[in-house]
């Protein structure tokens, strides 16, 4: 079986992203409209979760019901992955089971090899590594707010704190695309050497580019600005007390580093936003937030992404015609002489 998963946005041209960007506008605006596109119809998802999720879960779920799917929740430690069962059987029976899988992991090379044991896509709902299902949701929304008069290659993106998952997953996203990516984050903890070789790759690709500082004036003339949490999922994080002696108040987005970074910046968080900690309410609640619309684009862009990839999937393990329509003779004929 041939197939393609969704781990990491590396591995997807700016071009293949942009059509599955397309295809989530497209089923949007359907929706919107009252048509419920049974694109999915008959197709099952497992949801792999070793950690909790508002988002990532409900879109997912929401998606294959809309689409005339079902999706199974496979609830952290209600499910064999690595445990007593190996990853590689967990695989090779999710996929006899069913036509997709998701999965939140704690550590990357789970999902990675559940991929790579896998004979139907699998996706990547989140890791230690990165969150590339929010990449597209934050894609689909910086689209839908784009400044009058830009493309997004001429719009500057800058992400604020910690380089965490979701921040280095924005720098792929906006180096991908062609865009001006700033990390403003304290020295130790700003994307790695590594990461920034990934970034680099993608900007000689794209001509976009990135830059790295804990100077605020780097956030000046910022189309999009984005935080996160300053703790998160993963072992390495830090205590609250460690967390404000770091971030506060330098990087916590207020309205006075709003104003600095332009009178017509947007405020984007991939939620759940701790307030008061990284982000004060008059930002979220604020006017020129946008955070709510990148919640409900997760949906938007979750939608897109199963369509494409079990489009794909479908192109490339086409049934037998004629064969499928023996068997269906077959089974009409037993059945009625029962
Ligand atoms: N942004 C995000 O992934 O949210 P959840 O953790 O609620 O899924």
């Amino acid at each position: 079986m041939s197939k393609r998963d969704f781990i990491t946005t590396e591995t997807y041209t700016k071009e293949e992203i942009l059509d599955i960007v397309n295809i989530s506008l497209k089923i949007k605006s359907t929706i919107k409209n009252g048509y419920y596109p049974p694109l999915l119809k008959n197709k099952s998802l497992g949801m792999i979760f070793q950690q909790t999720s508002t988002r990532t879960r409900v879109s997912f779920e929401t998606a294959m019901t809309q689409l005339g799917g079902h999706a199974e929740y496979l609830a952290p430690g209600q499910i064999q992955l690595g445990g007593h069962e190996t990853i590689e059987d967990t695989s090779t029976v999710l996929s006899r089971l069913l036509d997709i899988v998701m999965a939140r992991v704690d550590r990357h090379v789970d999902v990675d090899n559940l991929a790579k044991h896998s004979s139907i896509p699998v996706l990547n709902g989140m890791s230690d590594y990165n969150h590339p299902t929010q990449e597209l949701g934050d894609l689909v929304t910086m689209i839908e707010y784009l400044p009058a008069g830009k493309k997004l290659e001429d719009c500057k993106v800058v992400f604020v704190g910690d380089a965490t998952q979701v921040c280095y997953s924005l720098g792929l996203i906006t180096t991908k695309m062609g865009m001006h990516f700033v990390q403003f984050g304290p020295k130790g903890f700003q994307i790695s050497e590594e990461n920034q070789a990934k970034l680099a790759a993608n900007c000689e690709i794209s001509g976009g580019s990135f830059t790295i500082s804990d100077d605020i004036e780097s956030i000046a003339g910022a189309d999009f600005l984005y935080t996160d949490v300053w703790y998160g999922l993963y072992d390495a994080e830090l205590s609250e007390e460690e967390r404000m002696k770091i971030f506060y108040p330098k990087y916590q987005v207020t309205p006075e580093m709003m104003a600095k970074a332009g009178a017509e910046t947007k405020f984007m968080h991939c939620l759940p936003a701790s307030r008061g900690e990284e982000v004060v309410d008059a930002v979220i609640d604020g006017a020129n937030s946008i955070c709510f619309d990148e919640a409900e684009n997760r949906l938007t862009s979750i939608r897109g992404l199963l369509v494409y990839l079990l489009d794909d999937y479908a192109r490339k393990n086409p049934f037998d015609l004629s064969a499928q329509a023996e068997a269906k003779g077959d089974l009409e004929a037993y059945m009625a002489s029962r």
